[in-house]
């Protein structure tokens, strides 16, 4: 970036000593349906913040102050976390900027650092899907979801996807709402169990003691649905069976597909929430019933999902992709969805389960729960 007069344009030296930096030309990198500008400062320090869209979209973003961040330093694991001061965000007229106090740890954060999930932008990246903080300007207790950039004291988020922190939730609370309540509800949505009608309808959920998976069983204890539910621990299927889990599953000590057999009287359920892929979506399909659905949302396992569609003819039954990335740009589905979810939570039928609360500087710790399965419910790590 240049000044008027041509001459590169300085920002605060990142370490915070006050010193002016100077900014080299911005990269533009396009990804899939997004684009980033990059700019590299003297000190190591790289800021990279970045839109989807087109290009005249792109270079809205500048830089002011120093601010601490969780930033992907590189592809890998946990290691590659680093605390680091990167200046602040500025939100252009589509952004407001919000104080950040606390985030919350997903899976999708995981396969970021590691390189695999589709549509970020490559290190260093500020990390982070989804906070709770205060918004400035108004004061408002927020918390919001984003595609990255939420680990951060600051970030610049989209308005229709910041929502009001319910009455008496902590941040650690509300930091562990969005992804986990909006995927759980729309993978309901997607089976169609939200009727009346539905009541009764048998789900197998994956990954049941997780963040997703605990959302899962608190809605569907709502719905009246008859759950079934994966996990390596027994230790972790009783303290989701106290969330309302009427079947917990142990898969290290029991194949589940047998298990659904048994359990269902040979007949099977009605819906899957798969986020396994390889194997184990061959495997849901087996265990649903006629006319099931297995809602595929996610491959923890890192292998493409098996999938012979003639195994669905003789059921009638399908699979059907979920992915919040993508509907979360569909404004007027999202409000049904927190219409119904915040009706719940006022009705004191939702609590977001914190398995884990950690400071910000240890981020790599948190991803190692999550890869390790080592949580229960959601990590959240304390940004300010
Ligand atoms: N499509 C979407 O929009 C969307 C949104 C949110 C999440 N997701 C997906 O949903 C899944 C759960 O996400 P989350 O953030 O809620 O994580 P999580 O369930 O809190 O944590 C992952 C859990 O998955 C289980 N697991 C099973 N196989 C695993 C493996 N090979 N490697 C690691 N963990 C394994 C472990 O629980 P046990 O030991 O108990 O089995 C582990 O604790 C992920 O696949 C994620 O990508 C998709």
């Amino acid at each position: 970036m240049k000044d008027e007069n041509g001459a590169p344009h300085p920002l605060p030296d990142a370490s915070g000593s006050g010193k002016l930096l100077t900014v080299t030309e911005p990269v533009y990198t396009s990804y899939k349906g997004s684009k980033q500008l990059e700019r590299s400062c003297a000190g190591g320090v790289v800021g990279s913040w970045s839109r989807h869209g087109t290009g005249s979209q792109v270079a809205s973003a500048c830089y002011t102050l120093p601010m601490k961040a969780v930033v992907i330093t590189r592809l890998g694991g946990p290691e590659v976390l680093e605390l680091r001061e990167v200046p602040e965000p500025v939100a252009d007229s589509n952004k407001v900027l919000v104080r950040v106090k606390a985030g919350g740890l997903n899976f999708a954060d995981l396969m970021t650092s590691q390189g695999g999930y589709p549509g970020t932008p490559k290190p260093p990246l500020v990390a982070g899907r989804e906070f709770a903080g205060v918004e400035e300007g108004t004061g408002r207790r927020v918390m919001g979801y984003t595609q990255w950039a939420a680990f951060a004291e600051k970030t610049a988020a989209a308005p229709n996807l910041l929502w009001t922190v319910p009455d008496g939730w902590n941040e650690e609370q509300a930091a562990a709402f969005p992804v986990n309540y909006f995927t759980a509800y729309f993978a309901y949505w997607e089976a169609g169990f939200l009727s009346d009608a539905s009541r009764g309808k048998r789900v197998l959920i994956h990954a049941v003691a997780g963040g997703v998976g605990t959302a899962a069983v608190q809605i569907g204890r709502i719905l009246s649905a008859d759950m079934y539910g994966t996990s390596s621990s027994d230790d972790k299927l009783t303290r989701v069976k106290e969330l309302g889990l009427q079947h917990g599953i142990n898969y290290k000590e029991r194949d589940y597909e047998e298990a659904v057999k048994d359990l269902t009287h040979g007949e099977g359920v009605d819906a899957v929430f798969e986020m396994l892929g390889g194997e184990h979506t061959a495997k849901s399909i087996r265990c649903l019933r006629d006319f099931g659905k297995v809602i595929q949302y996610g491959t923890a396992t890192g292998k493409q999902p098996q999938l012979d569609v003639r195994a669905l003819y003789a059921k009638a039954a399908c699979v059907q992709g979920l992915w919040l990335t993508y509907l979360s740009s569909k404004r007027e589905l999202m409000n049904q969805a927190w219409e119904q979810l915040s009706a719940w939570v006022a009705e004191g039928k939702l609590q977001p389960v914190v398995g884990h609360v950690l400071p910000a500087q240890q981020a790599a710790e948190g991803y190692r729960l999550l890869q390790e399965r080592k949580n229960f419910g959601k990590v959240v790590l304390k940004i300010a």
